[in-house]
């Protein structure tokens, strides 16, 4: 961590701030405002941080979005994620060389491999300088940042979660938050579907305690792997020498078999009792609401270990734009090849930000055969933790580039046609809340891949319109539309809802010689005119089994918030927002300094 605020400060990416902070909400407030910045702000670090509730000081520093930008996560990978994008692919594609220079070049490339596999190193590493065992085992010594108001307790955000299947020979480190419950005891929130979930379900069948360890710290590079979606049973720390060039160096842990990078900055060590779970959360999480209260495994804490000179490294997620934006920006494009494996005429795609990941994907592939887009849906269905995409465009080649929003968007709606639309059921990520159920949802794709040339509709102004439809759902309230000067503009909707949307949708049918796309959306809390947020509520709330509808060449969309209206009874979050109280204190400090403008957009 030291080495990593010395590149940052190098080069000029680093903001220190001496200010006394509290660890509840204030500091992780100040993180979140930062990373909403033209790109990315700086990283922060948080040299007077303090627990107000108890009056603890904490001597470690608190260092936060650090790979929040572009720049910052091409200088922390040490090289382009363009380069070791390519590598992978060339890897990949390896065959035995011909030729002498050929051979010389492939032996210099596998022996580079070796590199990449994780070496043993006898005795302690200087992440044991300090060691706390027994009674002086205590979590509130760490500063960890409780993020907002809602959320069940302090929760560490960017540990590197090691574990091991019960035979031992598979390694995994994944990413999961880890709940503070007291002094020794820490939720694990590995979800369902991923790998540390896989290996509890074997201790827990064979009635045995699984070892954990857990790191915060050390080359960061370490936390961006934990969270990279490589297949079952492959150690994450391959890719760490993969892109370093140099094997990750591990000592063993002092009370689990489970070997840790020697140079992370903290580890906390412990057993999970496979017998016990304990109610997890709530927790305002990267889909920009809170995740409900769950059940969940619990570690017992058996030792934690530290480096003399350490600093506490965290992130804070929630609504769009945040620093897992940049982290899921590298892992995408590292990724490209590896998915490509699975379906070959992929040519490119991209997942906008501002639909948290898996809630929007936009494929552009090389129609070969008719289906042929769907069968890339079902196969992006069934692909890892690709499954867990909600909603899925697929273009042809011809496409403009999937980033630029205004030249896709123009195109999607130019060639779009209800027939263009497959709805279909799969598995979803643990954190969607708009599915009737938890974990199985409707999954949307749409086939831009072949064009339907529509006559426009006959264009209103928004106050005409409104009026309109006023008549027809008293309970409207505001209108928008964009991308008017397509053949699908598409008209948003503000209710007061009082009824299904079903039946607002309905309502609307005589109005379709001016309407095309209609999505409707709650008054409460919605901006009708920013599109950048709509995505992300739209994509969130809906569940395209229930919340597409569709009249001859009209298309409704309901991403309003469901209640029993809907059928709906499972729990609905609220959605994550700043304590405005913290807020202004910050303000009155001078500490908080984000424009007004920002804060209007991105609905802190
Ligand atoms: C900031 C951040 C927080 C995350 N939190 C969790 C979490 O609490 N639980 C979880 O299962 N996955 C979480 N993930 C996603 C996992 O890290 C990711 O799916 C990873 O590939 C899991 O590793 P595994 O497949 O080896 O289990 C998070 C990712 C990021 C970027």
């Amino acid at each position: 961590m030291q080495k990593t605020i010395e590149l940052l400060r190098k080069n000029d990416e680093l903001k220190i701030i001496d200010a006394e902070l509290d660890i509840y909400l204030e500091i992780p407030h100040l993180a979140y405002a930062e990373v909403k910045k033209k790109d990315g702000g700086k990283a922060l670090l948080f040299t007077n941080a303090g627990d107000k509730k108890s009056g603890k000081k904490f001597e470690e520093p608190i260092l936060m979005n650090v790979f929040g930008s572009y720049k910052r996560c091409e200088l922390l990978f040490g090289r382009t994620i363009e380069s070791v994008a390519d590598e992978i692919t060339k890897l990949l594609h390896m065959k035995p060389p011909s030729g002498f220079m050929n051979k010389l070049s492939f032996a210099g490339e596998l022996f580079s491999l070796k590199n990449i596999f994780p070496k043993k190193l006898k005795g302690e590493g200087a992440c044991q300088e300090i060691k706390y065992l027994g009674d002086d085992i205590n979590l509130h010594n760490i500063p960890v940042l409780t993020t907002w108001e809602q959320d069940g307790g302090p929760f560490i955000t960017m540990g590197q979660v090691y574990t091991q299947s019960l035979d031992g020979e598979m390694v995994n480190l994944g990413m999961y938050r880890l709940q503070v419950y007291d002094k020794n005891h820490l939720g694990m929130h590995w979800q369902i579907h991923k790998d540390s979930s896989h290996f509890f379900d074997q201790y827990q069948k064979a009635g045995k305690k699984m070892p954990v360890s857990i790191a915060i710290g050390g080359n960061p590079l370490y936390t961006w792997c934990a969270t990279a979606p490589l297949p079952y049973g492959v150690n994450e720390l391959l890719m760490y020498g993969l892109i370093t060039k140099k094997p990750a160096k591990l000592v063993k842990s002092l009370t689990t078999p489970l070997y840790i990078p020697e140079d992370v900055d903290y580890v906390i060590e412990g057993w999970v009792d496979t017998a016990q779970l304990k109610v997890e959360g709530p927790f305002g999480d990267h889909t920009g609401y809170y995740t409900l209260a769950e059940l969940y495994p619990v570690m017992e804490v058996s030792a934690i270990t530290t480096k003399k000179k350490r600093v506490y490294l965290a992130t804070v997620v929630g609504k769009p734009p945040l620093e897992d934006k940049y982290m899921g920006w590298a892992t995408g494009k590292i990724f490209f090849p590896l998915l490509k494996t699975t379906v070959p005429d992929l040519l490119d795609y991209h997942m906008p930000e501002n639909a948290g990941f898996h809630n929007l994907i936009l494929a552009k592939m090389q129609p070969l055969y008719k289906g042929h887009a769907k069968q890339f849906m079902h196969a992006f269905w069934g692909a890892g933790q690709m499954s867990f995409v909600k909603h899925a465009l697929f273009f042809d080649e011809s496409a403009p580039k999937l980033e630029n929003y205004e030249a896709i968007t123009t195109y999607a709606l130019n060639r779009f046609m209800p027939e263009s639309l497959f709805i279909s059921e799969g598995i979803l990520d643990a954190l969607d809340h708009s599915s009737p159920e938890t974990l199985v949802g409707g999954k949307l794709g749409i086939d831009l891949t072949k064009a339907h040339k529509l006559e426009a509709p006959t264009l209103l102004r928004d106050e005409e319109l409104f009026l309109k439809v006023k008549e027809l759902i008293p309970e409207a309230t505001g209108l928008h539309q964009f991308m008017i000067r397509t053949s699908n503009p598409i008209t948003v909707i503000a209710i007061d809802k009082k009824r299904k949307a079903s039946e607002y949708f309905n309502n609307l049918i005589s109005l379709s010689p001016y309407m095309r796309i209609v999505v409707f959306v709650d008054t409460l809390k919605n901006d009708i005119s920013n599109a950048y947020m709509l995505v992300w509520r739209v994509t969130n709330n809906m569940d395209a089994q229930r919340d597409v509808f569709v009249s001859g060449l009209m298309v409704g969309v309901d991403g309003t918030n469901k209640n029993s209206l809907d059928g709906f009874h499972r729990e609905w979050p609220d959605d994550v927002d700043c304590t405005q109280s913290v807020v202004s204190a910050l303000k009155l400090r001078g500490i908080w300094n984000l424009e007004e403008s920002l804060n209007e957009q991105y609905q802190l």
